[in-house]
This record gives C-alpha cells, structure tokens and sequence, in this order.
C-alpha cells in the first residue's frame, strides 16, 4: 500500500510577511517553531543550527535577503544593489561550506541585474518572488531525486545513512532521505542504519526523528560501528547528502563522510550521493579549496549541556570533511544518475548553475 509523505511538520514556512522555521536545536524531545523577521534573526538561526542542512540554509538565506531589503530606504537602483550586495555578505558570513546559501543569494542577485529598469518596491517584490521559486523548486529537485534513486536500490536494502538530509534540511522530502523514503515506499527497504553523527547528533536526533514519523524500519548506531556492520555484510549500500560538490566530483559533507567512504570502499560497498543541481560548485575544480566550516569546541566537550571532557582541553571541530571523487560510485541529482568521468559528466550541469527568473 501507497504509504504518505505528510510527515506533518514544515521546516521552513513563508507566512505573509515572515519566515517560520521548526527550531532544529529543539529535536526531538520539543516541536518549536520560531517567527524570523530580521536578516538578523535568520543568520542567527544558521549560525546556530536552528535551521540546517544545505538546501534547507539556501532557502532561509534566500529569504532572509528579503526580509532586509524591504527595510531598505535607497529608491535607485544602484544605491539598493549594493545594500542588498552588503546583506549579501553578511549572510554569507554565517556558515562557509554548503555552496546552496551561496547559490541562492546569487541567483536573486542576478535576478534583480536583469530587471535594472525596474522601480525599487517592485525589485523588492521580485526578490520575495525568487525566493519563493527557489523554495517551491527544492521540493520538486528532491522528489526528483527520491524516483531517480531508486535504481540503485536493491531489494530489501539495508541502507547505511549520515547526518540528516531529510525533510527538515531541505524543503520536503530531502536528499538521501527522499532516496529511502521512495524506497520504502515501493517496499525496497529491509532496514535503515542511521549514524548518530557526532557532534551534533543529527542523525540521533534528527534522522531518527524523521524516520519514526514516516515508519521506516530503522536502526541507530554509534558512528563507530559501520565498519562493524560492513564487515558482517549487513550493509548493502552508503547514501548520504552533501554540502558542496566541486567540479572533478570531490564532496564536501558532514564530518564523517569520508571515513564512510574508505570503509565502503573496503568492503566492497556502493557509495552514493545524493545532492540537487544546487549543491554543485563547478567554479572549484577540486575539493581543496572547499572552505571546511569550524565550529565551537564546546560541541564537542558537550553532549547537550553536559561536560564530558576535562575543562580546559584543546579540541579540533570541524563540522565537514570531503570525500575525493574515487571514493563515490555515483551522484544521484535532479538531473539523473551521474557516473565517473565527473569532469565530464557535472560538467552538463553548467548550463543549470544559476536560474533566472522571467
Ligand atoms: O551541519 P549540518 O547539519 O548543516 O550538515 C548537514 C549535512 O552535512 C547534510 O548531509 C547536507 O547538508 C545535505 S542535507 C540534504
């Protein structure tokens, strides 16, 4: 039987004139949801994780370029460009590594390039517009991807997973959450081992969360256990999502991903990624330059607000890693299932990078 994906719950909402989001620092033990009406507000909400996952901060930085630019006073177009260049950068400055926030900045401010003869309300309006299209696209990016995974699935699949790319890092449906869900959905899955990913237990938290709601067979494990697994042969198959994927096929993700990979790599194991067109970076040619966010060490001498290290200590947190090309059997996109060479083969994403609209 056809099971639902109304999972109940929206992460992010456009509400007239603000931006709602379920609190993510709150999962799972509280469903809170917070009104943002200041560009202010919604770079507080990434910096801190109250929204998170890539398309996710995309979508939230898109409209957080609008909720500042209704406030700007500038009636020329050249003064009002470069306020909302300012803004630009101030959101930028939040988190560093998944490209979608840069991508959808971007995208409205060339949107708002192509329309320079317009008045300045009406250059408002299209900013709200393009924010909403970005928004309504996601969700169609990511059920694309759920169908287009499913031939990589096998037949009563035990899928390992990392993080959460679920419905609450994106706008519905998620990444390689969409994958399993549509998986699920045509009774593929036998069952799901989710990584609690520390430090930030976003698939403790988070993926558990998810994977409750739609009742998808699954298990959580300390992240230490999937070599474990892999060597029982109790894992068919590794999806997880990405933050920046650069043009040779390198793959920024959650830390932890790339320790996945190897383990995959030496089991034998297929290794996808499932990630939208906007989550593709072809202006960096490999995962060196790909800014690796740090984060407070406090998330690691923490778990929630207890100590479990000794005061004082020196630690090193970086919230990503990248996992080489080599590494990955395939990509599964908006824009179907994309095999090495990936020079050549992300390179048919050029044309996609940005969208304009009419
Ligand atoms: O630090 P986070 O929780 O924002 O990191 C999220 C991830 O790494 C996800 O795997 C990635 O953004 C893909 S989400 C569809």
């Amino acid at each position: 039987m056809a099971k639902s994906n109304d999972n109940g719950f929206h992460s992010i909402t456009w509400e007239d004139d603000h931006l709602r989001i379920i609190d993510q620092t709150f999962l799972p033990s509280r469903e809170i949801y917070t009104n943002l009406n200041t560009t202010g507000q919604v770079w507080e909400a990434i910096k801190n994780m109250k929204v998170r996952g890539a398309p996710a901060i995309g979508i939230a930085a898109a409209y957080g370029l609008y909720l500042g630019a209704r406030d700007i006073r500038e009636s020329s177009y050249e003064s009002f460009y470069l306020e909302i260049e300012r803004l630009k950068v101030y959101l930028e400055s939040s988190r560093p590594t998944a490209v979608n926030l840069q991508w959808a900045l971007n995208r409205i401010l060339t949107t708002i390039q192509a329309h320079k003869e317009k008045e300045v309300s009406e250059l408002k309006d299209i900013i709200l517009q393009t924010a909403q299209t970005i928004h309504d696209e996601d969700e169609r990016l990511c059920k694309t991807i759920g169908e287009i995974g499913l031939e990589i699935v096998p037949e009563e699949a035990q899928i390992l997973t990392h993080c959460n790319t679920g419905a609450l890092a994106a706008s519905k449906f998620g990444t390689a959450f969409s994958v399993i869900w549509h998986a699920h959905r045509e009774n593929k899955v036998n069952s799901i081992w989710v990584d609690e990913t520390r430090p930030l237990l976003q698939g403790a938290r988070l993926t558990a969360w998810e994977l409750k709601k739609e009742k998808i067979p699954f298990k959580l494990i300390t992240d230490n256990t999937a070599g474990f697994l892999m060597q029982q042969e109790l894992v068919d198959l590794v999806i997880v999502g990405a933050d920046r994927i650069a043009a040779n096929g390198d793959t920024a993700n959650k830390i932890g991903t790339y320790t996945l990979a190897v383990l995959a790599k030496a089991h034998d194991i297929p290794f996808y990624v499932a990630a939208p067109y906007s989550t593709i970076d072809l202006s960096i040619e490999n995962g060196d330059t790909i800014p690796i966010e740090e984060r407070d060490t406090a998330e690691v001498t923490k778990i929630g607000s207890k100590e479990i290290a000794p005061a004082k200590i020196e630690v090193y947190n970086p919230a990503f890693d990248v996992t080489p090309h080599h590494l990955i059997t395939g990509f599964i996109t908006d824009n179907g299932l994309i095999r090495p060479d990936y020079k050549k083969s992300l390179g048919n994403f050029a044309d996609r990078e940005v969208g304009l609209e009419k």
